[in-house]
C-alpha cells in the first residue's frame, strides 16, 4: 500500500496570517467561454471546473482560510439548455459521490446552501449523505451553492419568521438582524469577507445578497478553470491592501 504524502504548502511569505478573509466566497464563472475558446463542448468547461474548485479547497486548507463557499447552480440557472442542466446535476452526484472519502480524511465540513427539495432525488441523497457524514468534521467549512439564490433565500427566511408570529412564538419587535441571519442558509457560518468573481463579471448575479453587505469585491478576467493557486494569491494579497470602513472613517 501507498502513502499519498500531504503536501502542505506554506502561505506564501506576502501575505500576513493574521489578516487573512475568514471566508471566501467564490462565484465561479467562465466555465462555458473556457470550453467555447478551445472548440470543446461548455460541458467540459464545467467538468474542468471541478479540478480548479478542488485545489482552491486545499489551498484554503494549506494557507489558513477557514471558510471556503463556492456558487455552483443559481434559481436563474435552470434557464439553461436541458442538456446543460442535466450534465451539471449528474456532474454533482458524481463528484460528491467520488469525493466523500477524500473529504473525510481531510476532515472538510461540507454544507449546501439552497432550495435543495427541487434538486433530482439521487442528488438530494447524495448530498444529505456528504452533510450527514461530515458533520462532526471540525476542518474547512465548505459551502456549495446549489439552486441557490439569494432573493429566494431571503423570502423563504421571512417566510419562516411570518409563520412563528402567526404561531404566536414571535413578537414583530423581536425581528432584527441577527435573528433574520438564523433564517438564512449560512446560519451557522461566518459571513464572507472577500467575494471573488472570475471572467470579469461585474455583478453579484443573485449569491448572497445579505451575507456580502460588507464583503470586499475581487474580480479577475481569468475564467474559473484557469484560476489557479497564484491568482488565490493576488487575490489575498489584493484583499490585505483595503481599507475596510465599515461605513466609518
Ligand atoms: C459558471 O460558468 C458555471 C455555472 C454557472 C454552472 P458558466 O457556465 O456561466 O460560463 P460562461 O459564463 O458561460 O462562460
Ligand atoms: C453565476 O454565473 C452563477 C454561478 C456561477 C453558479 P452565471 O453565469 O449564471 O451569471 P450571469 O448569467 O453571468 O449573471
Ligand atoms: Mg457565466
Amino acid at each position: 500500500m501507498t502513502v499519498k504524502p500531504i503536501l502542505l504548502q506554506e502561505l506564501p511569505s506576502d501575505l500576513d496570517k493574521t489578516r487573512l478573509p475568514q471566508h471566501v466566497a467564490v462565484i465561479m464563472d467562465g466555465n462555458g467561454r473556457w470550453a467555447k475558446r478551445r472548440g470543446l463542448p461548455r460541458i467540459l468547461g464545467h467538468q474542468r471546473g471541478v479540478d480548479t474548485l478542488k485545489d482552491l479547497l486545499r489551498c484554503c486548507r494549506d494557507w489558513g482560510v477557514p471558510a471556503l463557499t463556492a456558487y455552483a447552480f443559481s434559481t436563474e440557472n435552470w434557464g439553461r439548455p436541458l442538456e446543460e442542466v442535466e450534465f451539471l446535476m449528474t456532474l454533482f452526484e458524481r463528484v460528491l459521490r467520488r469525493e466523500l472519502k477524500e473529504m473525510m480524511e481531510e476532515n472538510v465540513r461540507i454544507r449546501f446552501l439552497g432550495n435543495l427539495e427541487a434538486l433530482p432525488s439521487s442528488l438530494q441523497d447524495e448530498i444529505a449523505r456528504s452533510m450527514n457524514e461530515t458533520k462532526e468534521n471540525t476542518g474547512i467549512q465548505f459551502s456549495v451553492a446549489t439552486n441557490y439564490g439569494g432573493r429566494q433565500e431571503i423570502v423563504q427566511a421571512c417566510r419562516a419568521i411570518a409563520t412563528q408570529v402567526q404561531e404566536g412564538k414571535l413578537n414583530p419587535e423581536d425581528i432584527d438582524e441577527e435573528l433574520f441571519g438564523h433564517h438564512l442558509y449560512t446560519h451557522e457560518i461566518p459571513y464572507p469577507d472577500l467575494l471573488i468573481r472570475t471572467s470579469g463579471e461585474m455583478r453579484i448575479s443573485n449569491f448572497l445578497l445579505w451575507q456580502l453587505a460588507y464583503a470586499e469585491i475581487y474580480v479577475t478576467q481569468t475564467l474559473w478553470p484557469d484560476f489557479d493557486r497564484k491568482e488565490f494569491h493576488q487575490a489575498l494579497l489584493n484583499f490585505q491592501q483595503r481599507e475596510r470602513r465599515f461605513g466609518k472613517v
